[in-house]
């Protein structure tokens, strides 16, 4: 069995997917719980091949989840206090905030509830290191104009290497700045489009080379080389597609990394297509808000 953690208000995106691939579940608060081994893309964590433990009391949940592993994070769905104070009984978990680039924590985290008083459900395998999947940085509150860069962040903290210092990018739909930002940082040489102008401290880093246009009318093969392709554009996920299209066909770009945005509910078909490219994954990441991160390498 096992269970994913709905993303807070991302529950019905959760229900819909698992509808989607046909699989029945039994909900408890967040918790989703099913048969088959399926990751699904709107979880926050999902637990794999959970088990089912009796226990007898408080120490003797402490002593099985201990037996099974170091690290543990607590989904409280009932019985809190108990559930509690076996959580306490644990060794401490790290829960502070991580700075960019951080090194990935060493040991996997396991992920456990009580059912009931006598019944813990856990999972040693799970989807991610991080306490219940949630990331927090330190914070860099003066020089992004939006919190948007905080998925660049994640991304490249967690799931990608980087480029190489020197390589050129592309960052489109990148208006206030944030991604172009991260992306200077990183000494990239970044190609900056947008409708919209970049907020005036980002537009004058000299690494950054801004063009005020649709992104959608750039001629490909006019264009300086870029190896890294980078979306944020709010657009209908189909033409998005359409545009990484286009430029894996007419381009030199490697690497693309975008964000298939959703403004009503999720479309699985056309997120289907975005996995049927090949070498594609797709993650929903703890910043991510109604959108999916999906990148690529050709
Ligand atoms: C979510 S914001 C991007 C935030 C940005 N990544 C950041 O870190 O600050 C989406 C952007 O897509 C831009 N956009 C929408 N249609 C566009 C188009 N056709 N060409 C270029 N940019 C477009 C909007 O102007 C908006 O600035």
């Amino acid at each position: 069995m096992n269970i994913a953690l709905a993303l807070y208000q991302l529950e019905s995106e959760l229900e819909r997917e698992l509808i989607f691939r046909n699989i029945s579940f039994e909900k408890h608060d967040r918790l989703y719980f099913f048969e088959t081994n399926y990751c699904p893309l709107f979880a926050q964590v999902t637990w794999i091949n959970c088990q089912t433990i009796t226990i007898s009391s408080i120490n003797d949940g402490m002593k099985k989840l201990k037996a099974l592993g170091r690290n543990w994070a607590l989904f409280s769905i009932g019985h809190h206090r108990r559930a509690q104070l076996i959580q306490e009984g644990l060794p401490k978990i790290n829960h502070d905030p991580i700075t960019f680039l951080a090194q990935h924590p060493q040991h996997p985290m396991g992920g456990w509830t009580l059912l009931n008083e006598q019944t813990i459900i856990c999972s040693t395998e799970t989807t991610s290191r991080y306490p219940l999947g949630k990331i927090e940085f330190i914070e860099n509150k003066e020089v992004p104009p939006s919190r948007a860069y905080l998925k660049l962040w994640e991304f490249f903290t967690v799931h990608c290497t980087p480029p190489e210092p020197g390589t050129t990018v592309i960052d489109m739909g990148s208006s206030p700045g944030g991604w172009s930002w991260v992306l200077s940082q990183m000494k990239l040489n970044v190609i900056s489009v947008d409708k919209a102008p970049l907020e005036d401290r980002i537009a004058s880093i000299p690494n950054i080379t801004f063009l005020q246009e649709s992104a959608f009318a750039l001629n490909p093969h006019t264009m300086k080389p870029v190896r890294w392709f980078f979306s944020d554009i709010i657009c209908y996920p189909e033409r998005l597609l359409a545009f990484v299209t286009k430029w894996m066909h007419e381009s030199s770009v490697e690497h693309f990394v975008c964000t298939i945005k959703f403004q009503g509910e999720a479309d699985f078909t056309v997120i289907d297509q975005f996995l049927k490219i090949p070498n594609s994954k797709i993650v929903h990441m703890y910043h991510n808000k109604h959108e999916l991160m999906w990148w690529c390498r050709k």
